[in-house]
């Protein structure tokens, strides 16, 4: 079995501020009905937080999994409007983004927070799903890898590397989130590749087993070639988690590559 092999694709839905109990319960319905009988590959999303019951009642028992898009980096106490690590447990979410680029730029996240954010995910027994990324100037500038090596490095500093056993990364140049313009899958894989060796200097094993999925306008039409480099394990995919049919294609492709047809 190669190391790609042995990380199972993971097709997961950002759905940001949208949604309505409605549209939840319809999107859901959709899912449920067009995955593949038995999936190659997992599947997750993360509605907002209000949603979030419903969607555990609803995919009980189902092959979708289910997280928030941020959490408090405390666990209980007068921090009004915050939701904990031990909240989402209490509904059985399992995985939780943070540090999404809306996150830091919008609401000011530093890499320091998100590492905190990170080591509460774990101390819930949530698994982590850590989004990275360049803006566009700081690509140009040539900063890219300098830029995800801060972004990751301010969460080792925190957590370890046996920590990164428990939790996910996604590479989402921020460029490429909701513009309609992708990074190519050879782009993509470049940095995957170069987080994979960044993580690898600490751990080989480590490295070699974290997924590590690539998020920014990824779409039935270009799922294929991403998910089919060595080094993206599956995408996070914001505006097309919205309808059944746009998160179906792309959870078409996560199976035409985790079975090889
Ligand atoms: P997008 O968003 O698929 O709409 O580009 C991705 C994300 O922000 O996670």
């Amino acid at each position: 079995m190669t190391d790609a092999q042995q990380r199972p694709l993971l097709v997961a839905g950002n759905w940001k501020m949208h949604g309505s109990r409605v549209m939840v319960a319809e999107l859901l319905q959709d899912i449920l009905a067009g995955l593949p009988e038995k999936p190659a590959f997992q599947v997750a999303v993360f509605p907002p937080f209000v949603y979030v019951p419903q969607v555990a009642e609803t995919v009980a028992d189902s092959p979708i999994r289910f997280g928030a898009q941020t959490l408090s980096e405390h666990d209980a106490g007068a921090y009004t409007g915050e939701i904990s690590g031990a909240m989402l447990v209490d509904f059985n979410a399992d995985m939780v983004l943070v540090g999404h680029s809306e996150r830091r730029s919008l609401y000011g996240e530093s890499d320091q927070q998100v590492a905190d954010k990170f080591a509460a995910a774990l101390r819930h027994g949530l698994k982590p799903v850590l989004c990275v990324g360049e803006t566009l100037a700081e690509r140009e500038a040539g900063q890219t890898n300098e830029v995800v090596a801060r972004q990751i490095n301010a969460v080792l500093d925190k957590v370890g590397i046996e920590a990164f056993g428990k939790g996910v990364i996604a590479y989402e140049p921020v460029w490429a989130i909701g513009t309609g313009k992708t990074a190519s899958a050879d782009q993509a894989q470049a940095v995957h590749a170069f987080i994979r060796s960044l993580l690898a200097a600490k751990s080989d094993t480590i490295a070699r087993l974290l997924p590590i999925l690539y998020g920014g306008s990824v779409k039935g039409g270009n799922a294929y070639d991403l998910f089919s480099m060595p080094d993206i394990d599956g995408g996070l995919i914001g505006g097309a988690s919205l309808t059944g049919k746009d998160f179906l294609a792309i959870c078409d492709q996560a199976q035409k590559v985790a079975t090889g047809a």
